[in-house]
Protein backbone atom coordinates (compact mmCIF):
# COMPACT_ATOMS: atom_id res chain seq x y z
CA UNK A 1 0.00 0.00 0.00
CA UNK A 2 1.33 3.35 -0.81
CA UNK A 3 2.36 5.68 2.55
CA UNK A 4 0.03 7.42 4.07
CA UNK A 5 0.86 10.73 6.12
CA UNK A 6 -1.81 12.46 8.55
CA UNK A 7 -2.21 15.66 8.51
CA UNK A 8 -3.68 16.81 11.91
CA UNK A 9 -5.66 20.33 11.23
CA UNK A 10 -5.58 22.95 14.19
CA UNK A 11 -7.21 25.94 11.42
CA UNK A 12 -4.62 27.01 9.72
CA UNK A 13 -5.69 29.39 6.83
CA UNK A 14 -2.46 27.14 5.15
CA UNK A 15 -3.08 23.97 6.14
CA UNK A 16 -4.21 23.00 2.79
CA UNK A 17 -0.70 24.02 1.71
CA UNK A 18 1.15 20.92 3.43
CA UNK A 19 -1.25 18.38 1.84
CA UNK A 20 -0.04 20.15 -1.87
CA UNK A 21 3.70 20.12 -1.02
CA UNK A 22 3.83 16.48 0.51
CA UNK A 23 1.67 15.58 -2.73
CA UNK A 24 4.55 16.93 -4.75
CA UNK A 25 6.90 15.06 -3.77
CA UNK A 26 4.77 11.59 -4.47
CA UNK A 27 3.43 10.76 -0.70
CA UNK A 28 0.14 10.44 0.00
CA UNK A 29 -1.97 12.44 2.51
CA UNK A 30 -5.21 13.36 4.12
CA UNK A 31 -5.99 16.29 6.55
CA UNK A 32 -8.49 15.32 9.49
CA UNK A 33 -9.47 18.16 11.25
CA UNK A 34 -7.99 17.46 15.39
CA UNK A 35 -11.15 17.10 16.92
CA UNK A 36 -12.02 13.49 14.56
CA UNK A 37 -8.55 12.32 15.28
CA UNK A 38 -8.82 9.38 17.66
CA UNK A 39 -7.05 5.64 18.04
CA UNK A 40 -9.83 3.80 15.57
CA UNK A 41 -9.20 6.34 12.95
CA UNK A 42 -5.65 6.53 13.22
CA UNK A 43 -5.61 2.37 13.40
CA UNK A 44 -7.58 2.85 10.19
CA UNK A 45 -5.52 5.44 8.59
CA UNK A 46 -2.33 3.76 9.57
CA UNK A 47 -0.18 6.76 8.71
CA UNK A 48 3.51 6.30 8.49
CA UNK A 49 3.76 9.86 9.85
CA UNK A 50 2.02 12.65 11.45
CA UNK A 51 2.04 16.30 10.58
CA UNK A 52 0.39 18.80 13.37
CA UNK A 53 -0.63 21.82 11.31
CA UNK A 54 -0.66 25.24 12.44
CA UNK A 55 -4.25 27.38 13.88
CA UNK A 56 -5.34 30.87 15.32
CA UNK A 57 -5.90 29.62 18.71
CA UNK A 58 -3.47 30.17 21.90
CA UNK A 59 -2.12 26.79 23.96
CA UNK A 60 -1.90 29.76 26.58
CA UNK A 61 -5.44 29.30 27.03
CA UNK A 62 -8.08 27.28 28.52
CA UNK A 63 -10.15 24.88 26.07
CA UNK A 64 -7.51 25.04 23.46
CA UNK A 65 -7.03 22.40 20.99
CA UNK A 66 -5.15 19.50 21.86
CA UNK A 67 -3.31 16.74 20.24
CA UNK A 68 -4.87 13.83 20.52
CA UNK A 69 -3.41 11.64 22.57
CA UNK A 70 -4.04 8.37 20.29
CA UNK A 71 -1.39 10.45 18.09
CA UNK A 72 1.73 9.91 20.83
CA UNK A 73 0.27 6.19 21.01
CA UNK A 74 0.62 5.43 17.73
CA UNK A 75 4.51 5.76 18.26
CA UNK A 76 5.13 7.25 14.29
CA UNK A 77 7.52 10.43 13.16
CA UNK A 78 5.59 13.87 14.65
CA UNK A 79 6.19 17.26 13.09
CA UNK A 80 4.70 20.29 14.58
CA UNK A 81 4.10 23.30 12.88
CA UNK A 82 3.69 26.80 14.46
CA UNK A 83 0.77 25.70 16.45
CA UNK A 84 1.53 22.61 16.54
CA UNK A 85 4.86 22.85 17.61
CA UNK A 86 3.66 24.53 20.83
CA UNK A 87 1.17 22.11 21.33
CA UNK A 88 3.76 19.71 20.96
CA UNK A 89 5.82 21.15 23.23
CA UNK A 90 3.19 21.97 26.04
CA UNK A 91 1.66 18.36 26.10
CA UNK A 92 5.22 16.96 26.57
CA UNK A 93 6.55 19.02 29.73
CA UNK A 94 7.75 22.28 27.93
CA UNK A 95 6.27 25.71 28.55
CA UNK A 96 4.78 28.15 25.98
CA UNK A 97 4.52 31.63 26.69
CA UNK A 98 2.55 34.65 24.61
CA UNK A 99 5.17 36.02 23.21
CA UNK A 100 6.18 39.94 23.50
CA UNK A 101 7.06 40.19 20.13
CA UNK A 102 4.68 39.36 17.86
CA UNK A 103 6.70 37.60 14.11
CA UNK A 104 4.67 38.14 11.17
CA UNK A 105 6.20 37.62 7.66
CA UNK A 106 9.25 36.91 6.39
CA UNK A 107 12.24 35.95 9.30
CA UNK A 108 15.49 35.29 9.68
CA UNK A 109 16.49 31.50 11.46
CA UNK A 110 20.13 30.91 12.93
CA UNK A 111 20.56 27.37 12.72
CA UNK A 112 22.43 26.01 15.77
CA UNK A 113 22.95 22.70 15.63
CA UNK A 114 21.91 19.22 13.50
CA UNK A 115 19.13 17.07 13.11
CA UNK A 116 17.40 14.28 10.37
CA UNK A 117 14.66 17.24 9.64
CA UNK A 118 17.68 19.75 8.34
CA UNK A 119 20.26 16.79 6.69
CA UNK A 120 22.05 18.02 4.02
CA UNK A 121 19.38 21.27 4.04
CA UNK A 122 20.62 23.50 6.85
CA UNK A 123 23.60 23.59 8.60
CA UNK A 124 25.02 24.98 12.08
CA UNK A 125 26.22 28.98 11.32
CA UNK A 126 23.37 29.23 8.52
CA UNK A 127 20.70 32.23 8.54
CA UNK A 128 18.37 31.54 6.91
CA UNK A 129 15.09 32.60 5.68
CA UNK A 130 11.60 31.58 6.56
CA UNK A 131 7.68 32.90 6.67
CA UNK A 132 6.50 32.99 10.38
CA UNK A 133 3.34 34.17 11.85
CA UNK A 134 2.68 33.67 15.30
CA UNK A 135 2.72 35.41 18.62
CA UNK A 136 3.30 32.77 21.51
CA UNK A 137 6.22 30.83 21.42
CA UNK A 138 7.54 28.06 23.33
CA UNK A 139 9.81 28.90 26.30
CA UNK A 140 10.89 25.85 27.56
CA UNK A 141 11.58 22.65 25.86
CA UNK A 142 9.63 19.13 27.12
CA UNK A 143 12.53 16.23 27.97
CA UNK A 144 14.01 14.81 25.19
CA UNK A 145 14.19 18.10 22.72
CA UNK A 146 16.92 20.46 22.16
CA UNK A 147 17.18 23.65 20.24
CA UNK A 148 18.48 23.40 16.71
CA UNK A 149 17.72 26.75 15.52
CA UNK A 150 16.54 30.19 16.97
CA UNK A 151 14.91 33.89 15.40
CA UNK A 152 14.93 36.95 17.13
CA UNK A 153 11.17 36.36 18.44
CA UNK A 154 11.50 32.78 18.93
CA UNK A 155 14.45 31.26 20.79
CA UNK A 156 13.27 27.08 20.16
CA UNK A 157 12.38 27.75 16.50
CA UNK A 158 13.61 24.63 15.27
CA UNK A 159 13.18 21.87 18.11
CA UNK A 160 14.23 18.33 17.79
CA UNK A 161 13.61 15.16 19.37
CA UNK A 162 16.03 12.38 17.46
CA UNK A 163 15.37 9.42 19.42
CA UNK A 164 11.47 9.85 19.40
CA UNK A 165 11.54 11.13 15.73
CA UNK A 166 9.44 14.45 16.79
CA UNK A 167 10.02 17.55 15.67
CA UNK A 168 8.70 21.56 15.66
CA UNK A 169 9.32 24.55 13.37
CA UNK A 170 8.07 28.03 14.89
CA UNK A 171 7.83 28.97 11.55
CA UNK A 172 5.86 28.13 7.75
CA UNK A 173 7.85 25.36 5.96
CA UNK A 174 5.20 24.92 3.60
CA UNK A 175 4.83 28.53 2.04
CA UNK A 176 6.52 29.80 -0.72
CA UNK A 177 8.21 32.37 1.38
CA UNK A 178 9.91 29.27 3.21
CA UNK A 179 12.47 28.81 0.54
CA UNK A 180 13.80 25.32 1.66
CA UNK A 181 10.50 24.86 2.99
CA UNK A 182 9.74 21.99 0.51
CA UNK A 183 12.78 20.36 0.87
CA UNK A 184 12.61 20.47 5.07
CA UNK A 185 8.97 18.87 4.64
CA UNK A 186 10.94 15.98 2.07
CA UNK A 187 12.97 15.36 5.18
CA UNK A 188 10.55 14.61 7.42
CA UNK A 189 8.43 11.98 5.42
CA UNK A 190 11.33 10.35 3.35
CA UNK A 191 14.36 10.93 5.50
CA UNK A 192 12.56 10.32 8.81
CA UNK A 193 9.87 8.86 8.39
CA UNK A 194 10.82 6.51 5.54
CA UNK A 195 7.94 7.49 2.96
CA UNK A 196 9.27 6.12 -0.58
CA UNK A 197 7.68 8.90 -2.58
CA UNK A 198 5.87 6.55 -5.00
CA UNK A 199 2.56 8.20 -5.05
CA UNK A 200 2.34 9.02 -9.02
CA UNK A 201 -0.95 9.63 -11.25
CA UNK A 202 -0.19 6.62 -12.91
CA UNK A 203 -0.18 4.85 -9.48
CA UNK A 204 -3.69 6.61 -8.61
CA UNK A 205 -5.03 6.16 -12.02
CA UNK A 206 -5.26 2.38 -11.46
CA UNK A 207 -5.97 2.32 -8.46
CA UNK A 208 -9.22 4.47 -8.94
CA UNK A 209 -10.00 2.19 -11.70
CA UNK A 210 -9.97 -1.17 -9.45
CA UNK A 211 -11.91 0.91 -6.97
CA UNK A 212 -14.53 1.88 -9.49
CA UNK A 213 -15.21 -1.17 -10.71
CA UNK A 214 -15.23 -2.50 -7.56
CA UNK A 215 -17.91 -0.02 -6.37
CA UNK A 216 -20.11 -0.08 -9.62
CA UNK A 217 -20.13 -3.70 -10.12
CA UNK A 218 -22.64 -4.14 -12.93
CA UNK A 219 -24.52 -1.14 -12.02
CA UNK A 220 -25.15 1.66 -14.49
CA UNK A 221 -23.67 4.92 -14.16
CA UNK A 222 -24.73 8.65 -15.21
CA UNK A 223 -22.69 11.77 -15.47
CA UNK A 224 -23.72 15.23 -15.80
CA UNK A 225 -20.94 16.96 -18.11
CA UNK A 226 -20.60 20.47 -17.95
CA UNK A 227 -17.81 21.39 -20.13
CA UNK A 228 -15.41 21.98 -17.27
CA UNK A 229 -12.43 19.54 -16.16
CA UNK A 230 -13.70 17.95 -13.48
CA UNK A 231 -16.82 16.52 -14.67
CA UNK A 232 -14.57 15.60 -17.85
CA UNK A 233 -11.83 13.48 -16.08
CA UNK A 234 -14.85 12.13 -13.95
CA UNK A 235 -16.22 10.63 -17.08
CA UNK A 236 -13.15 8.99 -18.62
CA UNK A 237 -11.92 8.07 -15.36
CA UNK A 238 -15.40 5.95 -15.02
CA UNK A 239 -15.62 5.20 -18.76
CA UNK A 240 -12.31 3.17 -18.31
CA UNK A 241 -13.30 1.36 -15.78
CA UNK A 242 -16.44 0.11 -16.46
CA UNK A 243 -17.03 1.30 -20.34
CA UNK A 244 -20.38 1.07 -21.57
CA UNK A 245 -21.78 1.30 -18.07
CA UNK A 246 -21.94 4.85 -18.29
CA UNK A 247 -23.52 7.04 -19.99
CA UNK A 248 -23.32 11.23 -19.88
CA UNK A 249 -25.66 13.81 -20.00
CA UNK A 250 -24.83 17.65 -21.24
CA UNK A 251 -27.70 19.89 -20.36
CA UNK A 252 -27.12 22.79 -22.86
CA UNK A 253 -28.37 25.79 -20.85
CA UNK A 254 -27.58 28.18 -23.38
CA UNK A 255 -24.96 29.86 -20.95
CA UNK A 256 -21.72 28.24 -22.06
CA UNK A 257 -18.95 29.98 -23.84
CA UNK A 258 -18.81 29.45 -27.01
CA UNK A 259 -18.03 26.37 -28.83
CA UNK A 260 -18.06 24.56 -25.46
CA UNK A 261 -21.21 22.03 -25.59
CA UNK A 262 -19.88 21.26 -29.22
CA UNK A 263 -16.52 20.42 -28.66
CA UNK A 264 -17.83 18.57 -25.18
CA UNK A 265 -19.69 15.99 -27.75
CA UNK A 266 -16.79 15.99 -30.03
CA UNK A 267 -14.13 14.64 -27.68
CA UNK A 268 -16.34 12.41 -25.50
CA UNK A 269 -19.26 10.92 -28.38
CA UNK A 270 -16.24 10.82 -31.02
CA UNK A 271 -13.06 10.07 -29.61
CA UNK A 272 -13.76 8.30 -26.60
CA UNK A 273 -17.18 6.48 -28.04
CA UNK A 274 -18.79 7.58 -24.80
CA UNK A 275 -22.66 7.28 -24.73
CA UNK A 276 -23.59 10.80 -24.62
CA UNK A 277 -26.77 13.11 -24.93
CA UNK A 278 -26.55 16.77 -25.22
CA UNK A 279 -29.52 17.70 -24.21
CA UNK A 280 -30.68 21.59 -25.99
CA UNK A 281 -32.72 22.94 -23.10
CA UNK A 282 -31.24 26.78 -23.84
CA UNK A 283 -35.05 28.17 -24.65
CA UNK A 284 -36.09 26.55 -21.57
CA UNK A 285 -33.41 28.20 -19.73
CA UNK A 286 -34.04 31.35 -21.03
CA UNK A 287 -37.92 31.27 -20.52
CA UNK A 288 -37.23 30.50 -16.77
CA UNK A 289 -35.04 33.82 -16.23
CA UNK A 290 -37.15 35.93 -18.24
CA UNK A 291 -37.48 39.32 -16.32
CA UNK A 292 -35.04 37.77 -13.83
CA UNK A 293 -32.36 40.34 -12.73
CA UNK A 294 -31.89 39.54 -8.88
CA UNK A 295 -28.49 37.23 -8.52
CA UNK A 296 -29.60 34.73 -5.85
CA UNK A 297 -32.82 34.34 -7.96
CA UNK A 298 -30.91 33.40 -11.14
CA UNK A 299 -29.15 30.96 -9.54
CA UNK A 300 -31.74 29.35 -8.12
CA UNK A 301 -33.69 29.10 -11.16
CA UNK A 302 -30.85 27.75 -13.21
CA UNK A 303 -30.22 25.33 -10.33
CA UNK A 304 -33.90 23.63 -10.12
CA UNK A 305 -34.21 24.12 -14.33
CA UNK A 306 -31.35 22.28 -14.39
CA UNK A 307 -32.03 19.49 -12.13
CA UNK A 308 -35.66 18.54 -14.20
CA UNK A 309 -33.92 18.65 -17.51
CA UNK A 310 -30.84 16.01 -16.51
CA UNK A 311 -33.93 14.09 -14.37
CA UNK A 312 -35.88 13.82 -17.69
CA UNK A 313 -32.97 13.01 -19.86
CA UNK A 314 -31.83 10.34 -17.54
CA UNK A 315 -35.48 9.09 -17.08
CA UNK A 316 -35.41 8.44 -21.29
CA UNK A 317 -31.78 6.74 -20.71
CA UNK A 318 -33.74 4.64 -18.52
CA UNK A 319 -32.76 5.63 -14.68
CA UNK A 320 -29.04 4.77 -13.21
CA UNK A 321 -28.10 3.11 -9.81
CA UNK A 322 -25.08 5.63 -9.65
CA UNK A 323 -24.50 9.67 -9.89
CA UNK A 324 -21.57 10.41 -10.95
CA UNK A 325 -19.40 13.83 -9.73
CA UNK A 326 -16.27 15.63 -9.83
CA UNK A 327 -16.48 16.84 -6.53
CA UNK A 328 -12.70 17.28 -5.55
CA UNK A 329 -10.47 17.35 -2.53
CA UNK A 330 -11.19 20.92 -0.88
CA UNK A 331 -14.78 20.25 -1.45
CA UNK A 332 -14.78 17.41 1.14
CA UNK A 333 -11.89 18.46 3.66
CA UNK A 334 -13.76 19.61 6.82
CA UNK A 335 -12.26 22.63 7.45
CA UNK A 336 -11.63 23.84 11.27
CA UNK A 337 -13.81 26.38 12.04
CA UNK A 338 -11.67 29.42 13.09
CA UNK A 339 -14.89 31.67 14.16
CA UNK A 340 -16.77 29.01 15.62
CA UNK A 341 -20.04 29.07 13.44
CA UNK A 342 -20.68 28.43 9.92
CA UNK A 343 -19.40 31.14 7.64
CA UNK A 344 -21.72 32.98 6.25
CA UNK A 345 -23.42 32.49 2.45
CA UNK A 346 -22.08 34.79 0.32
CA UNK A 347 -23.86 32.97 -3.33
CA UNK A 348 -25.67 29.87 -3.19
CA UNK A 349 -23.21 27.26 -5.71
CA UNK A 350 -25.32 25.79 -8.03
CA UNK A 351 -24.63 22.28 -7.46
CA UNK A 352 -26.73 19.01 -7.86
CA UNK A 353 -26.28 18.12 -4.24
CA UNK A 354 -29.79 17.14 -3.84
CA UNK A 355 -29.99 14.81 -7.18
CA UNK A 356 -28.68 11.59 -5.62
CA UNK A 357 -31.60 11.36 -2.87
CA UNK A 358 -34.57 12.66 -5.13
CA UNK A 359 -33.12 10.25 -8.49
CA UNK A 360 -32.56 7.15 -5.44
CA UNK A 361 -29.04 7.21 -7.09
CA UNK A 362 -25.49 6.21 -5.25
CA UNK A 363 -22.68 8.43 -5.65
CA UNK A 364 -19.32 7.65 -7.46
CA UNK A 365 -16.92 10.86 -6.82
CA UNK A 366 -13.82 9.15 -8.04
CA UNK A 367 -11.98 12.27 -7.88
CA UNK A 368 -12.56 13.31 -3.58
CA UNK A 369 -8.46 12.71 -2.89
CA UNK A 370 -7.45 15.55 -5.54
CA UNK A 371 -6.40 18.70 -5.96
CA UNK A 372 -7.49 20.82 -8.63
CA UNK A 373 -3.94 20.80 -10.62
CA UNK A 374 -3.78 16.91 -9.34
CA UNK A 375 -7.33 16.36 -11.50
CA UNK A 376 -5.12 18.13 -14.63
CA UNK A 377 -2.58 15.93 -15.16
CA UNK A 378 -5.01 12.71 -14.29
CA UNK A 379 -6.76 14.39 -17.45
CA UNK A 380 -3.84 14.59 -19.45
CA UNK A 381 -2.85 10.98 -18.42
CA UNK A 382 -5.91 10.11 -19.99
CA UNK A 383 -5.71 11.25 -23.16
CA UNK A 384 -8.14 14.46 -22.73
CA UNK A 385 -7.10 17.47 -24.93
CA UNK A 386 -5.03 20.10 -23.56
CA UNK A 387 -7.01 23.07 -23.89
CA UNK A 388 -10.23 20.92 -22.33
CA UNK A 389 -7.93 20.33 -19.34
CA UNK A 390 -6.40 23.40 -18.82
CA UNK A 391 -9.32 25.29 -18.94
CA UNK A 392 -10.38 27.88 -16.68
CA UNK A 393 -13.09 27.32 -14.03
CA UNK A 394 -16.73 27.94 -15.11
CA UNK A 395 -19.34 28.37 -12.40
CA UNK A 396 -22.36 26.36 -12.85
CA UNK A 397 -24.82 29.30 -13.64
CA UNK A 398 -22.63 30.16 -16.63
CA UNK A 399 -23.19 33.36 -18.64
CA UNK A 400 -26.03 34.52 -16.46
CA UNK A 401 -23.99 35.28 -14.03
CA UNK A 402 -22.23 37.80 -15.66
CA UNK A 403 -24.55 39.55 -17.21
CA UNK A 404 -25.15 41.30 -13.87
CA UNK A 405 -28.42 43.85 -13.27
CA UNK A 406 -30.54 43.29 -16.16
CA UNK A 407 -32.20 40.81 -17.93
CA UNK A 408 -30.85 37.96 -20.12
CA UNK A 409 -31.55 37.35 -23.67
CA UNK A 410 -30.39 35.44 -26.10
CA UNK A 411 -28.78 38.91 -28.23
CA UNK A 412 -26.76 39.37 -24.95
CA UNK A 413 -25.46 36.19 -24.53
CA UNK A 414 -24.77 36.00 -27.85
CA UNK A 415 -22.88 39.60 -27.23
CA UNK A 416 -21.23 38.59 -24.40
CA UNK A 417 -19.66 35.39 -25.63
CA UNK A 418 -18.29 37.02 -28.94
CA UNK A 419 -16.29 39.44 -26.22
CA UNK A 420 -15.45 36.80 -24.05
CA UNK A 421 -13.85 34.50 -26.60
CA UNK A 422 -11.93 37.05 -28.53
CA UNK A 423 -10.09 38.06 -24.94
CA UNK A 424 -9.51 34.36 -24.00
CA UNK A 425 -8.02 33.78 -27.68
CA UNK A 426 -5.43 37.10 -26.87
CA UNK A 427 -4.63 35.85 -23.59
CA UNK A 428 -3.22 32.28 -25.19
CA UNK A 429 -2.04 33.99 -27.69
CA UNK A 430 0.07 36.16 -25.59
CA UNK A 431 0.73 33.22 -23.73
CA UNK A 432 -0.69 34.09 -20.57
CA UNK A 433 -3.52 32.08 -20.50
CA UNK A 434 -2.35 29.11 -18.34
CA UNK A 435 -0.66 31.65 -15.51
CA UNK A 436 -4.12 32.81 -14.55
CA UNK A 437 -6.78 31.10 -12.59
CA UNK A 438 -9.47 32.51 -14.60
CA UNK A 439 -10.39 35.08 -16.89
CA UNK A 440 -13.48 36.07 -18.22
CA UNK A 441 -15.73 39.03 -19.93
CA UNK A 442 -18.26 40.81 -18.05
CA UNK A 443 -21.29 42.68 -20.32
CA UNK A 444 -22.09 45.60 -17.84
CA UNK A 445 -26.08 47.19 -17.87
CA UNK A 446 -25.16 50.65 -18.86
CA UNK A 447 -24.69 51.76 -22.06
CA UNK A 448 -22.40 54.68 -22.99
CA UNK A 449 -21.76 57.14 -25.77
CA UNK A 450 -19.04 56.42 -28.19
CA UNK A 451 -17.71 57.55 -31.90
CA UNK A 452 -17.08 54.69 -34.55
CA UNK A 453 -16.21 56.37 -37.63
CA UNK A 454 -18.24 59.51 -37.53
CA UNK A 455 -21.16 58.36 -36.40
CA UNK A 456 -22.48 58.35 -32.69
CA UNK A 457 -22.85 55.23 -31.10
CA UNK A 458 -24.68 54.56 -27.94
CA UNK A 459 -24.11 50.85 -27.00
CA UNK A 460 -23.00 48.41 -23.77
CA UNK A 461 -19.56 48.54 -22.26
CA UNK A 462 -17.81 45.31 -20.74
CA UNK A 463 -15.68 44.66 -18.15
CA UNK A 464 -12.34 42.50 -18.68
CA UNK A 465 -11.47 39.97 -15.35
CA UNK A 466 -8.28 38.22 -14.82
CA UNK A 467 -7.47 36.88 -11.33
CA UNK A 468 -4.70 34.98 -9.67
CA UNK A 469 -5.91 32.39 -7.10
CA UNK A 470 -4.77 28.64 -6.07
CA UNK A 471 -7.82 27.74 -5.03
CA UNK A 472 -10.85 30.30 -5.85
CA UNK A 473 -11.09 31.23 -1.77
CA UNK A 474 -9.01 34.36 -2.20
CA UNK A 475 -8.14 35.99 -5.13
CA UNK A 476 -5.60 39.14 -7.03
CA UNK A 477 -6.43 40.79 -10.37
CA UNK A 478 -3.56 39.80 -12.65
CA UNK A 479 -1.65 43.07 -13.54
CA UNK A 480 -2.22 42.71 -17.61
CA UNK A 481 0.26 44.59 -19.83
CA UNK A 482 -1.76 47.59 -20.83
CA UNK A 483 -0.38 47.22 -24.47
CA UNK A 484 -2.51 43.93 -24.06
CA UNK A 485 -5.20 45.44 -22.56
CA UNK A 486 -5.47 48.09 -25.18
CA UNK A 487 -5.28 45.25 -28.04
CA UNK A 488 -8.01 43.37 -27.06
CA UNK A 489 -10.22 46.50 -25.96
CA UNK A 490 -9.83 47.72 -29.93
CA UNK A 491 -10.27 43.71 -31.17
CA UNK A 492 -13.59 43.25 -28.86
CA UNK A 493 -15.20 47.12 -30.19
CA UNK A 494 -14.25 46.45 -33.74
CA UNK A 495 -14.99 42.95 -33.60
CA UNK A 496 -18.58 43.23 -31.07
CA UNK A 497 -21.31 44.66 -32.69
CA UNK A 498 -22.93 46.43 -29.61
CA UNK A 499 -20.12 47.07 -27.33
CA UNK A 500 -18.25 50.19 -27.08
CA UNK A 501 -16.63 50.71 -24.29
CA UNK A 502 -13.85 47.97 -22.52
CA UNK A 503 -12.54 48.48 -18.69
CA UNK A 504 -10.72 46.00 -16.57
CA UNK A 505 -11.48 44.87 -13.52
CA UNK A 506 -8.72 45.56 -10.72
CA UNK A 507 -10.79 44.28 -7.61
CA UNK A 508 -9.01 41.58 -5.15
CA UNK A 509 -11.09 38.89 -3.51
CA UNK A 510 -12.01 39.83 -0.86
CA UNK A 511 -13.36 42.46 -0.35
CA UNK A 512 -14.55 41.49 -4.19
CA UNK A 513 -15.65 37.91 -4.99
CA UNK A 514 -14.35 36.68 -8.35
CA UNK A 515 -17.75 36.40 -10.49
CA UNK A 516 -19.89 39.70 -10.10
CA UNK A 517 -22.62 38.35 -9.13
P1 LIG B 1 -16.70 33.74 -6.37
O1 LIG B 1 -17.43 34.55 -7.36
O2 LIG B 1 -17.58 33.23 -5.26
O3 LIG B 1 -16.21 32.45 -7.16
O4 LIG B 1 -15.47 34.43 -5.85
C1 LIG B 1 -15.25 31.54 -6.70
C2 LIG B 1 -15.10 30.48 -7.75
O5 LIG B 1 -16.29 29.71 -7.84
C3 LIG B 1 -16.86 29.80 -9.13
N1 LIG B 1 -18.30 29.86 -8.96
C4 LIG B 1 -19.10 28.79 -9.10
N2 LIG B 1 -18.82 27.52 -9.43
N3 LIG B 1 -21.09 26.98 -9.27
C5 LIG B 1 -19.82 26.63 -9.52
O6 LIG B 1 -19.60 25.46 -9.85
C6 LIG B 1 -21.45 28.24 -8.93
O7 LIG B 1 -22.62 28.53 -8.70
C7 LIG B 1 -20.40 29.19 -8.85
N4 LIG B 1 -20.36 30.52 -8.54
C8 LIG B 1 -19.05 30.90 -8.63
C9 LIG B 1 -16.27 31.05 -9.74
O8 LIG B 1 -16.29 30.99 -11.16
C10 LIG B 1 -14.88 31.04 -9.15
O9 LIG B 1 -14.04 30.13 -9.85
Amino acid sequence: MTDRVLIVDFGSQVTQLIARRLRESGVYCEIHPYDRVNAASLAEFAPKAVILSGGPASVTEPGAPRIPQAVFDAGVPLLGICYGQQALCAQLGGRVAPGDQREFGRAVVDITGECALLQDVWSPGGRETVWMSHGDRVVELPPGFRSVGSSEGAPFAIVADDRRRYYGLMFHPEVVHTPHGVALLRNFTHRVAGCSGDWTMTAFRAQAVEHIRKQVGRGRVLCGLSGGVDSAVTAALIHEAVGNQLSCVLVDHGLMRKGEAEQVARVFRDRFNIRLVLADASDRFLAALAGRIDPEEKRKIIGATFIDVFEEEAAKLGGADFLAQGTLYPDVIESVSVAGGPSATIKSHHNVGGLPARMNMRLVEPLRELFKDEVRVLGRELGLPDDMVKRHPFPGPGLAIRIPGQEITREKLDLLRHADAIYLEELRAAGLYDAIWQAFAVLLPVRTVGVMGDARTYDYACALRAVTSTDGMTADFHPLPHELLGRIANRIINETRGINRVTYDITSKPPGTIEWE
